[in-house]
């Protein structure tokens, strides 16, 4: 056999070769989509730094935390919602504006404010006589471990924005 005979493709050898190109091409065009679909989630950047009107002008804080509501939108992977969320606020003796996530940080039942007689003035939450103070630290030897997290705040034409609750150190 000659050394050209040995180099020529067959015919069969050009269709294999040329269907295999083209089904690898329209099955990468097809699956492509459905990858980015898949984890698109995973490559989205997370929303930072966002901050949600209180509804509440910062002149009307006072130094007894109040319990204000707002709204968020929450991105849960394929799922977009609306989440209300709660914040109890204050003004200190400095004047400088706290806001606790009233989630508390035993089990995640809502704490309220002065809301046991045995325990004026304190955080309390009702599951398992979760007791903090006013600057939301956890009272030692009740079941929660950590103070109650703070939200990042800022004031916006006197209004009360928040941001992410961010978790406090254990006491
Ligand atoms: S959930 Fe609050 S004390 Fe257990």
């Amino acid at each position: 056999m000659s050394e050209d005979k040995k180099n020529q493709v067959s015919r069969r050898q050009f269709l294999n070769y040329t269907l295999t190109g083209v089904g690898g091409f329209m099955a990468a065009g097809m699956l492509a989509p459905m990858v980015r679909f898949a984890i698109d989630p995973v490559l989205q950047p997370e929303a930072e730094g966002e901050f949600v009107s209180a509804d509440i002008a910062v002149e009307d804080i006072t130094t007894e935390p109040q319990k204000v509501t707002f709204k968020i939108d929450q991105v849960d992977a394929w799922y977009e919602s609306t989440v209300e969320k709660t914040a109890f606020v204050y003004k200190k003796e400095d004047g400088s504006i706290v806001a606790f996530d009233p989630t508390c940080t035993h089990l995640g039942c809502i704490v309220g404010w002065n809301t046991n007689d045995d325990y004026p003035q304190h955080f309390y939450c009702p599951c398992h006589d979760g007791l903090y103070t006013k600057d939301g630290v956890n009272v030692p030897n009740t079941p929660p471990t950590a103070p109650l997290s703070v939200y990042e705040h800022k004031i916006q034409n006197g209004i009360l924005y928040l941001g992410k609750a961010i978790p406090r150190e254990e006491a």
